[in-house]
């Protein structure tokens, strides 16, 4: 039996960072090189052996299903104008028939609720959770790495991936305390959802990752509204670490926060620099404009 069956992506966000480009569309089929940011996290989850992907969606979120089903017209045109490479580039991104699952978020309530949404969906096995803000780049995905490491934790135990930065930022994430060490991880002693600079823990944040038990989905049943008037999964996370164990994980990999614009183009030069087919041309073109910036 796998540890991890069941992934849940939560979409409904507005994307308000990146209008006008998000007015008709969602953020989450902004693409970084030639794939929509969700297909990325999508294909990190597949890669992980996970087996029903779960979207929570909001209005004017259909595409992204459309994005995830067959387009026939679109895949007779291929087949006769020969583009089987392309053509099998398509079938193979697919989940197979009948392992895409979506529901709405009627309401922007915050990351808690949307996963809550998922509950029937999620039933009472443990899920992963993965945010389409984040991408992790590394050859083996950042959930795989998780599923790894779970190997050693044991059942019923939850875990998240985490990452240092700047002191001066912490207050942009959840964060969390570091205990004894197990394994490649550390058990989890506290974790605050934006804290102010001073009163942080440490400076390693939630990247956006996440393996948890089903009790979190009757912990957010109940749950007040927390930071920003949200239902924070954080809080809801903190209640369960009294009864479960949580742990941390440092994964191997870089991570883009393409919530944010930096993040996002520095997610579409790293990824385009990685890429064989484009790295060489693309290198060219971006020292020649920064030589150009730089008056040579
Ligand atoms: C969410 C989580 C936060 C986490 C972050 C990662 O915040 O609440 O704990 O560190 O994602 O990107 P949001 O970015 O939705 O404000």
């Amino acid at each position: 039996m796998k540890l991890v069956r069941k992934a849940v992506f939560p979409v409904a966000g507005l994307g308000t960072r990146f209008l006008p480009a998000t007015k008709a569309m969602p953020k989450e089929m902004l693409p970084v090189v030639d794939r929509p940011l969700i297909q990325h996290v999508v294909d990190e989850a597949r890669q992980a052996g996970i087996e029903h992907f779960i979207f929570v969606t909001g209005r004017n979120k259909a595409v992204i299903e459309d994005h995830f089903d067959r387009q026939v017209e679109l895949e007779m045109t291929l087949l006769e104008r020969q583009k089987q490479k392309a053509l099998d580039r398509l079938r193979y991104d697919l989940p197979e028939p009948g392992t895409t699952s979506f529901t709405r978020q009627q309401e922007p309530l915050g990351l808690g609720h949307a996963v809550w949404c998922a509950r029937e969906l999620i039933g009472r096995e443990p899920f992963a959770l993965l945010l389409p803000d984040v991408l992790v780049q590394h050859e083996r995905g950042c959930l795989a790495q998780m599923i790894d490491a779970a190997r050693e934790a044991g059942e019923r135990a939850n875990i998240v991936a985490v990452e240092e930065v700047p002191r001066e930022r912490v207050d942009q994430y959840g964060v969390v305390g570091v205990g004894a060490a197990k394994g490649k991880m550390f058990s989890i002693t506290s974790m605050v959802e934006k804290p102010a600079q001073e009163r942080a823990p440490s400076n390693l944040i939630l990247t956006g990752r996440y393996i948890l038990q089903p009790e979190i989905l009757d912990l957010l049943a109940t749950q007040d509204r927390g930071a920003g008037g949200e239902i924070q999964l954080t809080d809801a996370m903190i209640a369960l670490a009294r009864t479960q164990p949580f742990y941390g994980l440092k994964f191997d990999g870089r991570s883009f926060d393409c919530g944010s614009k930096v993040g996002f183009l520095a997610a579409n030069v790293s990824y385009a620099l990685a890429r064989p087919d484009i790295a060489p041309g693309f290198r060219t073109e971006i020292k020649k404009i920064l030589a150009e910036l730089n008056g040579g």
